[in-house]
């Protein structure tokens, strides 16, 4: 069924086998994502966040219920038509950055558009374009190992932006930067939010991310505790997150 939302999930239900017994990481999950949401799921470790953006981000599957994905049921998606998804409309985000080292900024940002045979002359600009937007166009040359780590997690926001895909999934992106580099990269994503209407979707427990999000949901045991608007950091009008 086609749906004009980004995202819907009904009922997801998510069972890991665990030796002789299981984990429910998602019980009966029921959410909808507008097209242009900068929003969170918060809850502590263990909760089900990454397993609700991994199932959304079509790299795993539910073990019940349905996840549509811009107008896409994930379910009926054969590999083929999963990973033509990721490639052209979801970009992934992840705390531990994963750049391959022995590329390039320049190198890991443009692979992406390899993979969509993007042709030359159109990717130069639009991997330059995305290193511009994370103010890191002059490292171009340099390899991960050279760069810190909030360099490191710019160049990986480049590289998922540089599709300019309508959704962005952000696992845990602060977890291994400092105070001033989560700072930093949370008005980089912002900032792309607004200007090339990148929808985002956090999985957190981050303090200061949850400052950002203009929408706050809570797991906890895999269930939806709470689903809130919130007054971003610097915004008037409703409460903070
Ligand atoms: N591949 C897996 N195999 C078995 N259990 C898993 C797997 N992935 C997640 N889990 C379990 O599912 C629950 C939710 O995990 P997760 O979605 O990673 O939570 P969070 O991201 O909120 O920390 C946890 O109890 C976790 O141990
Ligand atoms: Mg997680």
């Amino acid at each position: 069924m086609a749906d004009d939302k980004l995202i819907r999930a009904e009922n997801l239900v998510k069972i890991f086998p665990m030796g002789s017994s299981q984990v429910t990481a998602l019980s009966q999950v029921t959410l909808s994502f507008q097209t242009g949401e900068f929003a969170g799921l918060v809850g502590p470790s263990g909760s089900g966040k990454t397993t609700f953006l991994n199932i959304v981000g079509t790299l795993d599957a539910p073990s019940s219920g349905s996840a549509f994905v811009l107008g896409r049921e994930v379910e009926s998606l054969s590999h083929r038509e999963a990973a033509g998804l990721r490639n052209r409309s979801i970009g992934f985000i992840f705390q531990t950055f994963n750049l391959l080292p022995v590329y390039t900024a320049y190198e890991n940002v443009e692979f992406p558009l390899l993979l969509l045979k993007t042709p030359a002359a159109q990717r130069r600009k639009m991997v330059m374009d995305a290193l511009d937007w994370v103010g890191l166009a002059d490292r171009a040359r340099s390899r991960p190992p050279q760069l810190s780590g909030g360099e490191s997690q710019r160049v990986a926001i480049a590289r998922a932006m540089v599709k300019r895909p309508p959704l962005l999934l952000a696992d845990e992106p602060t977890a291994n930067l400092d105070a001033e580099n989560s700072h930093h990269i949370l008005q980089t994503m912002e900032k792309l939010n607004r200007q090339l209407a990148t929808s985002f979707l956090f999985a957190t427990h981050d303090e200061k991310v949850i400052g950002y999000l203009r929408r706050k949901i809570t797991l906890v045991d895999g269930r939806v505790t709470r689903d809130e608007n919130c007054r971003p950091r610097g915004a008037e009008g409703t409460e903070p997150c």
